[in-house]
């Protein structure tokens, strides 16, 4: 099992929640601030491997790089993998300007992550699904949270805090699924 991998990412918010899950496994996670290939594609599972193997080729040390994004039925899977320019551009008001009138407020989001070791590539993914608020509430966590209220719950993300996300959030279970099979491996 690799105990420590490399995280690439910019988002102190991910590298957290991936630490605390990765945690149970007894892997440590460390931040790598490689230049990140960001591809355009519809799928989290083709950016995140694409992103890791360019950064592999760069640090060659085993690492992870996690793709995620925002999937809202009324709007066909919008923005899905284009979330964080959606949200850089319009916004959580945006969002829910687009929702104005629409009977289905249902969204998932879903997270890939990509592992690349030596002689080793492999994807994980993971979904929650619920819906989109009303208006944002709460103050913790990052990006959509604070209008995201996953299905069994009234709060939003960002009212419940890292507690409950960890166990639930779509990047809680990919990472998790990554700590399940490297504890199943030899160490590197
Ligand atoms: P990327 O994975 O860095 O491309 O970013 C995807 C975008 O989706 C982020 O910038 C956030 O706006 C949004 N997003 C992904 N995961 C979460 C989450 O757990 N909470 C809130 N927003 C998220």
């Amino acid at each position: 099992m690799a105990r420590r991998i490399l995280l690439v990412t910019g988002n102190r918010g991910k590298l957290e929640e991936a630490r605390e899950v990765l945690r149970e496994y007894g892997v440590e996670v460390e931040q790598a601030q490689a230049w990140k290939l960001e591809v355009q594609s519809e799928s989290l599972e083709e950016i995140a491997l694409r992103a890791a193997r360019v950064a592999y080729a760069q640090l060659r040390r085993p690492l992870a790089v996690e793709d995620a994004g925002l999937f809202i039925n009324a709007l066909n899977g919008f923005p899905g993998p284009y979330s964080s320019y959606a949200y850089k551009t319009i916004g959580i008001p945006g969002v829910l300007r687009l929702l104005e009138g629409a009977a289905d407020r249902g969204a998932c989001f879903k997270a890939a992550v990509a592992y690349v070791a030596p002689l080793v590539e492999r994807v994980f993914t993971g979904e929650v699904c619920g819906s989109i608020a009303r208006e944002p509430r709460g103050s913790q966590g990052f990006g959509f949270d604070p209008i995201f209220v996953p299905e069994g719950y009234s709060s939003t993300f960002a009212e419940l805090g890292p507690g409950v996300k960890n166990r639930i959030s779509h990047r809680a279970r990919a990472f998790r699924r990554l700590g399940e099979w490297l504890s199943r491996r030899d160490p590197l």
